[in-house]
């Protein structure tokens, strides 16, 4: 299959593209700078030059492939109600180019989180828009899937290898400015987590396999609680560990209070049973002390 990446030079595309070409497919891989053509170039993919912001780029990419994966988003979060609204009109512009085709589009979003404490599945409705923006790229899925587009949604946890982990990249960036590794509380707040390179797989699989309007949970491990989190990282930065009340919070986690507190489990079963899909790589604890 010849499959258009968009976000081919990110941390989640780039290990897609090469699982992709691994597997036999050819890759033809957005980019908008030319250190990103040349990697992609030297990896053995086709280079599709564009921008999230030419959506012509991306309507002519998809047009040009028998199926997409959309991993590029915007992460400058001081812009991130627009940055997910771009993500809305970029994924509207893939499903026109593939109107009228039974071509597999894969597009991105969170696993998110509810209140019940119970894991988020495969079966809970998106998150609208209103609620947490990203729920815009859903949305956008929904909207593609009515005008008959074969599109499914891969939903992440933090995707972590050695070098990064989500919003547990940031996390550990302010632990070190601050000369402590927090948590919240008691810290038993939970973040599902995933391998990067079992990520990488499962979108494969849902590329080659996937139903149109599924939504597939990309979750190796259900919930790793925060304060387990917030120990590996000061055991790796021989740093204190120490617990903030949620008054002290903010002062700690700047931006990423709102998320530092949130109890976010999710299960993969349904998406393992449905594409036989099972996460084999290291934990996220031991990608951080390691
Ligand atoms: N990493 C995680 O743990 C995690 C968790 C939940 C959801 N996600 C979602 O997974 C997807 C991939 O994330 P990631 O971690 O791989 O992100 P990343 O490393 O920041 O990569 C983002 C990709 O998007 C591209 N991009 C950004 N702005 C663009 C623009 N204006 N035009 C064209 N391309 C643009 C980047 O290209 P350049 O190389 O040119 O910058 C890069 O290839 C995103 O939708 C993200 O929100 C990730």
């Amino acid at each position: 299959m010849r499959v258009f990446v968009t976000g081919a030079t990110g941390f989640i595309g780039s290990a897609i593209v090469q699982e992709l070409m691994g597997a036999g497919h050819q890759v033809l891989g957005l980019t908008r700078s030319d250190a990103g053509a040349k990697w992609l170039a030297d990896t053995g993919a086709e280079v599709h030059r564009g921008d999230l912001d030419n959506l012509e780029s991306l309507r002519s990419g998809a047009e040009k492939s028998d199926g997409v994966i959309h991993c590029a988003f915007n992460h400058d979060f001081s812009k991130f109600v627009a940055n997910c609204e771009a993500d809305r009109a970029a994924i509207e512009a893939l499903g026109t180019g593939l109107i009228g085709s039974d071509k597999p589009l894969v597009i991105t979003s969170g696993t998110g989180h509810n209140s019940s404490g119970q894991p988020r599945t495969e079966e809970d409705a998106l998150v609208p828009s209103s609620v947490n923006p990203r729920g815009a790229s859903e949305e956008a899925g929904l909207s593609v899937l009515a005008k008959g587009v074969n599109v499914s949604v891969m939903r992440l946890p933090q995707v972590h290898n050695r070098e990064k982990a989500g919003l547990i990249t940031y996390i550990k960036a302010l632990a070190q400015e601050k000369g402590v590794s927090a948590y919240i509380g008691d810290g038993l707040n939970r973040w599902p987590a995933v391998h990067l390179l079992d990520t990488a797989h499962l979108y494969r699989l849902a590329l080659e396999k996937g139903r149109a309007g599924s939504r597939y949970h990309a979750v190796g491990e259900e919930g790793v609680s925060f304060r387990k989190i917030a120990e590996a990282i000061g055991k790796k930065m021989n740093i204190p560990v120490v617990s903030k009340s949620s008054e002290e919070a903010g002062a700690h986690f700047s931006w990423l209070n709102l998320f530092a507190a949130l109890d976010m489990p999710a299960s993969s079963t349904l998406t393992q049973e449905r594409l036989g899909w099972h996460p084999t790589r290291i934990s996220l604890l031991e990608d951080l002390e390691s």
